[in-house]
């Protein structure tokens, strides 16, 4: 739809385009990332096993494809700064019992979505595993929830999907990168933050940059296609000179994809964050400076700003994507693949089916004891009303075009966008003045000032943020 719209001029903008010291410091507040909408604090007990069941059941012949995701929780060291859902332990045979549970949930899903052949029609166009640490699971492991998948769902053929893993590179030999070619993977994003050996000492995250390319030509060696790398700005004892030479390193491996993570530092909710030394943490100045720096030099390099923290070489799917009007946005971030049906699978994974999302059991115990009772380990929920299926449009297509044009969503929902969202773009007005977004009468653009600020735009199009307007545990916007 927004092709017109799209974020054509992205690779021509440099860093002093979208970086505006002033701008950033006047709205950096608290917001939401926006990987779902309404976002996960939304979610209720009142939607459980039952909800899901009947949701799956009732989605099970629709011609739309299948999404899935498979989180595997574990990790073998911990890194200070992680608020990722994880189980931190060196005992390997606990991934026995997560592999016999994970097998059982598949089993289970399978099972409602299947026709009278036990066959499930929906064609698999995207799969991820995350983590923790997916390559905790042995190879064979992987092999055998990879079997059961393909015995219980219909993928596409390799070519035609997104199939991804995240990847610890401190976790993963040559032979399990051939493993995970073998069994039909062909996305990879891995896990590097920083270099520096000050930095890596206080966050407990020991990797080298020669692990770090050996997995990475691997991969590539591998067949694995727009490969990522996660790096993260605000950890303690990092500068703009030390940041500096870690992204000369990074431009130098020349990932498809770059993600540059706010680090989010909220240790009353992530215990292992009590061990980061709070004073060696750079002050918001020093961030913003790293940031301002980062871009610039992402930029030079040749990246593109795709969005949320998000850089692409101009080349990547990602990027054509965008320029194309046919991003999207999920649980993993952006994504090539038309917005589906995601299933989750695994401890605390949150899937979104037929137009509600369901949460399973954050706690290992509580899911194991569900799953082994062949019973669903959802735990709560959120059914999408009208409403909502709108403000989520709206906000899935800002994040990703950077633009909005209001006779989609008019024709679409039968609303007068203007008179709808009345409130919402009154509240943007200031904006308007600060050369954020410019507002037209038939619709909305984000301009280069205004696109490290997207949360800002769209929350504004968030009913339940409208509705309270005050404090939240979101992290700051930058
Ligand atoms: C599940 S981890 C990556 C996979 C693998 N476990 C690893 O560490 O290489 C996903 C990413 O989330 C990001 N992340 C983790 N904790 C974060 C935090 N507190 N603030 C911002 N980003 C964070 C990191 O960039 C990390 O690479
Ligand atoms: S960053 Fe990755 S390896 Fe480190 S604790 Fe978090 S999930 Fe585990």
């Amino acid at each position: 739809m927004t092709s017109r719209l799209a974020n054509h001029s992205s690779s021509r903008l440099g860093g002093a385009d979208l970086f505006n010291l002033e701008i950033i410091k006047k709205y950096d507040k608290a917001g939401p990332r926006y990987t779902s909408y309404p976002t996960a604090p939304m979610f209720h007990a009142g939607i459980g096993a039952g909800d899901y069941e009947a949701t799956l059941r009732r989605v099970a012949s629709d011609d739309a494809p299948l999404s899935l995701y498979i989180h595997i929780p574990f990790c073998n060291t911990v890194c200070y700064y992680c608020g990722c859902n994880k189980i931190v332990t060196k005992q390997y045979h606990r991934a026995a019992p997560y592999l016999e549970l994970l097998l059982k949930e598949i089993d289970h899903v399978a099972d409602q979505m299947a026709d009278e052949n036990g066959d499930c029609k929906r064609a698999v166009t995207q799969l991820h595993f995350g983590g923790g640490t997916p390559t905790f699971m042995s190879n064979d492991q992987m092999r055998t929830i990879m079997a059961k998948l393909r015995e219980r769902f219909n993928f596409v053929a390799k070519d035609e999907g997104e199939f991804s893993i995240e990847i610890d590179p401190r976790e993963c030999d040559e032979d399990t990168v051939r493993v995970l070619e073998e069994i039909g993977l062909n996305r990879m994003s891995m896990g590097v933050q920083d270099f520096d050996p000050i930095v890596q000492k206080a966050v407990n995250r020991i990797q080298s940059k020669e692990e770090t390319l050996r997995v990475l030509n691997e991969a590539r060696a591998h067949g694995f296609e727009s490969m990522n790398i996660d790096l993260m700005y605000g950890l303690p004892h990092q500068t703009v000179e030390t940041f500096n030479t870690t992204l000369d390193t990074i431009i130098e491996f020349s990932p498809d994809r770059i993600a540059l993570f706010n680090y989010a530092h909220l240790p009353h909710m992530f215990m292992p964050q009590r061990r980061i030394d709070e004073a060696a943490i750079p002050t918001p100045q020093e961030k913003l400076n790293i940031l301002e720096h980062s871009i610039n030099k992402l930029l030079d390099a040749g990246y593109v700003f795709i969005g949320m923290d998000h850089f692409a070489k101009p080349s990547d799917e990602l990027t054509i994507a965008q320029q194309e009007g046919k991003l999207y946005r999920n649980f993993q971030g952006y994504s090539t693949q038309a917005d589906c049906d995601l299933i989750g699978l695994g401890v605390t994974s949150i899937g979104y089916v037929g137009g509600g999302f369901f949460q399973n059991k954050k706690e290992m115990d509580a899911y194991a004891e569900l799953v082994e009772a062949d019973q669903f380990p959802v735990f709560r929920g959120y059914i999408l009303s009208d409403e909502d299926h709108l403000r989520r449009q709206v906000i899935m297509r800002l994040m990703c075009d950077f633009a909005l044009d209001y006779s989609q969503f008019e024709s679409e929902f039968g609303i007068d966008f203007k008179n709808h969202f009345a409130d919402g773009l009154e509240d943007l007005q200031e904006m308007s003045v600060d050369n954020l977004v410019e507002l037209r009468d038939n619709g909305l653009s984000v301009l280069p000032a205004g696109r490290l600020l997207i949360r800002n735009v769209a929350m504004v199009f968030d009913e339940y943020l409208q509705k309270k307007k005050e404090g939240t545990s979101f992290s700051k916007v930058i």
